[in-house]
């Protein structure tokens, strides 16, 4: 760097102007004389913390990764200067006052105070001092934008430039040992006096000001405050390194502090800084410390409370269950505790218990009947893990699907104190994290939120908000005590989340890997045997999960050979057999068969040319969802065989299941149907739900005898087609129909 000015001066508002001049060049001059000054000092970052919470090892481990030298006063002592938000602090120079004495004659060290809770180093030791040097001052603070806690103060404060900063905060100074000692002994203040205040006045003080060689860090060189600066930062990358730039002053601060009512979103940026996660390397902060269970024998793996909440009637419960018994980890190390709020699922917790109960450590259940509340619960279960000495406690709520095996696992090994798989409501943005806060603590949408939620951005992310899947270790739960019932005008998700906030106990969501997904709760209808048969539309993937044919897509890939046992005639595997089972239980417990003659007072003109014994789709309620089936499944497989002809959606009004028995209706004669094409869904099987049946096509004397039980026939209606249903002559068969494109 040339000599200028500035380097011997300062701050450039020292030395602005002509009458400057002069003075400035014969420093200048003056300067060159004399030996260049010693630039080799120890440097030893000292900090105040009473507790060791989530917010101090995060700023303990970036200044360990930059090399500082860190000593920490005030551990374990009772906090009495107040809270952060607000006036105090007096306590902090109290504290420094006792613990500097040892350095106050140390002329070959500098001090650099810094809170911790808040606050993030990103760059070394090196670079920091080399930036400190070039103030050419005794003392530097942190300034910041606004003039705080006394604001008729702001007049007396130097002039500086419009996009600096101007005025002083005390969350960050770095200066020479003896200065530092001298101003913070120079005057006594009470624990609960405001010590941004003490400084300030000391600041302003023009005599102790040149006395002591004190700075403002004017254009964030060294110290970046948040507070009402959050539009003028943004994080920049080289390679795996992350930093800070300040577009108002077009510097890259090395101190970050959150200081004011912006903790979550400097949470947020913090995920990126000290290299936390960088465009080209990724999620860097992911790969630290990791807890790998995979080398440890099943007897010493940690205990885990997994605690389900079903609070509302949720469709998929059955999956729930079959997940959580299906997760790959140890069941004799994990202690299952069940609250469920909702008569509808007891049969199905019933289920769950009866099966695996002996496999787990324990298993409780809160039955419906005992009218438990949810925050109640909640509670109990964090009091519960700490009581059993359990190490993990998994709060999991009904609505989460767990698809991957691996959660327990795969949360544990990341060694954070609350963490959360991501999940989402598949297709939507709606998840189970919030990227940020709005002034009244609810949810608002974090500059990175898409990218997260949208898995652009893969990682951990630090967010001030989770719910439905948290893992939290069990050497956090006492602070968390009770914090579902902290607020009481909040839902207890938000309370918790509030308590966790408060306590510096970090939450983080990890979208590395696909964990899972919500379900959809909203309008779900209960009032049917097999209510998810009816969710297609609220639950698509859940719908397909459970409903679809496991080979359905092979018929649709590139290639694929579709089966024609008869000329014109496409045979493809379409819907589970859990369709087919819960599809015949719906129809025969809605139970009112058609008579199967001519007169049918469903159909307009109550006319049925070819009667069956049957039930409309419109009947039970379904028509909807089945036209959504047509169009999402059928439409797909017609245009793959039939090719040039598109109708989209699928129009049918004649969507219905038929019943063949000998003593009912056995057969049905030969027909035409009145449809552009046909699907006919076997739902049952030959040769052991019933005997005989199957379909003949007259034209081609081609016959299907062995219908396969989920599999569907589509054939051309009205023209070529004429067919006939064959004697079922045993048991009974059940088939679905509908007319397409009538
Ligand atoms: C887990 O994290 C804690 C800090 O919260 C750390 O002290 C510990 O070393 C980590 N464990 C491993 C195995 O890295
Ligand atoms: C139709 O096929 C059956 C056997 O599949 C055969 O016995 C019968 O003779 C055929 N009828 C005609 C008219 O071809």
């Amino acid at each position: 760097m040339p000599w200028n000015c500035e380097h011997i001066m300062g701050p450039k508002q020292v030395c602005r102007g002509a009458v400057f001049l002069t003075l400035c060049l014969a420093v200048t001059l003056a300067s060159l004389d004399t030996e260049s000054p010693k630039t080799d000092h120890e440097l030893l970052v000292v900090t105040i913390a009473t507790e060791e919470n989530d917010g101090f090892r995060q700023f303990m481990k970036s200044a360990k990764k930059y090399g500082f030298d860190v000593k920490v006063f005030g551990m374990g002592l009772e906090w009495q200067g107040g809270t952060m938000e607000s006036i105090g602090g007096g306590h902090k120079i109290n504290i420094l006052k006792e613990g500097l004495k040892p350095y106050k004659d140390r002329k070959d060290l500098i001090l650099m105070f810094v809170d911790s809770y808040d606050v993030i180093i990103t760059e070394s030791k090196e670079t920091l001092l080399e930036k400190f040097y070039k103030f050419n001052a005794r003392v530097l603070f942190a300034a910041e934008n606004t003039c705080w806690p006394d604001r008729s103060l702001a007049d007396k404060y130097p002039g500086v430039k419009e996009s600096e900063k101007r005025y002083l905060n005390s969350g960050g100074f770095i200066g020479f040992a003896q200065e530092v000692y001298e101003m913070v002994t120079y005057q006594p203040i009470k624990n609960d006096e405001d010590d941004q205040l003490f400084y300030t006045q000391i600041f302003l003080n023009r005599g102790l000001r040149h006395e002591w060689g004190m700075k403002l860090d004017t254009r964030a060189e060294i110290f970046q405050n948040l507070n009402h600066a959050l539009g003028e930062i943004m994080i920049k990358y080289k390679g795996s390194h992350s930093f800070m730039y300040n577009v108002k002053t077009g510097t890259t601060p090395i101190v970050i502090h959150g200081n004011g009512p912006i903790k979550a979103e400097f949470f947020r940026l913090a995920n990126y800084l000290a290299d936390g996660w960088t465009a080209t390397a990724g999620c860097q902060a992911c790969k630290e410390d990791l807890l790998d269970l995979v080398s440890l024998k099943e007897s010493d793996y940690p205990v885990v409370l997994i605690a389900s909440f079903i609070e509302y009637p949720t469709p998929f419960i059955r999956e729930f269950f079959e997940q959580l018994a299906g997760l790959n980890y140890p069941k004799s190390r994990i202690q299952i505790y069940i609250h469920n709020s909702v008569a509808l699922h007891t049969a199905a917790v019933e289920k769950f218990v009866s099966e695996h109960e002996a496999e787990y450590m324990r298993v409780v259940v809160t039955a419906p009947e005992r009218r438990v509340s949810e925050r109640v619960a909640r509670d109990w279960t964090v009091e519960e893990c700490i009581r059993t000495n359990c190490n993990y406690l998994l709060m999991l709520d009904s609505i989460v699907q767990v698809t991957n095996p691996d959660l327990l696992t795969g949360l544990i090994k990341q060694n954070r104190s609350i963490i959360a798989p991501m999940l989402k409501r598949p297709g939507k943005l709606w998840s189970n994290f919030w990227g940020a806060l709005n002034f009244d603590g609810f949810y608002a949408r974090s500059e990175d939120y898409m990218d997260i939620a949208e898995y652009n951005k893969l990682g951990l992310w630090n967010v001030p908000h989770l719910s439905n899947a948290l893992l939290i270790q069990g050497h956090r739960l006492p602070a968390l005590k009770g914090a579902h019932s902290a607020s009481l005008t909040v839902d207890p998700d938000m309370s918790f989340c509030q308590v966790a906030r408060k306590k510096m106990v970090f939450m983080y969501v990890d979208n590395q890997v696909y964990w899972g997904h919500l379900v959809n709760a909203e309008s779900f209808e209960t009032n049917h045997l097999n209510n998810e048969l009816f969710n297609i539309f609220q639950n698509p993937l859940d719908w397909k999960r459970r409903y679809i044919h496991k080979d359905y897509e092979k018929s649709l890939e590139e290639g694929a050979v579709i089966e024609q046992p008869c000329q014109d005639v496409y045979w493809f595997p379409i819907v589970s057999d859990t369709f087919c089972d819960e599809f015949v239980a719906e129809f025969e417990n809605y139970g009112q068969w058609s008579g199967g003659t001519n007169h049918d007072p469903r159909l307009a003109g109550a006319y049925e040319n070819v009667p069956t014994v049957d039930i409309h789709m419109n009947q039970v309620g379904l028509e909807q969802q089945w036209l959504k089936f047509l169009e999402v499944y059928v439409r797909p497989l017609q245009e793959s065989v039939f090719t040039g002809y598109f109708h989209n959606p699928p129009q049918a009004i004649m969507n219905f299941i038929v019943r063949y028995k000998p003593e009912e209706q056995p057969y049905l004669r030969p027909h035409h149907d009145a449809s552009t094409y046909t699907i006919n869904i076997a739902l049952n099987r030959p040769g052991i739900d019933f005997e005989g049946g199957g379909c003949r096509f007259v034209r081609y004397n081609c016959s299907i005898t062995s219908p396969r039980k989920g599999w569907m026939f589509m054939h051309p209606g009205r023209l070529t087609h004429f067919h006939e249903g064959l004697r079922t002559t045993a048991g009974t068969r059940y088939i679905m129909i509908s007319f397409v494109d009538p």
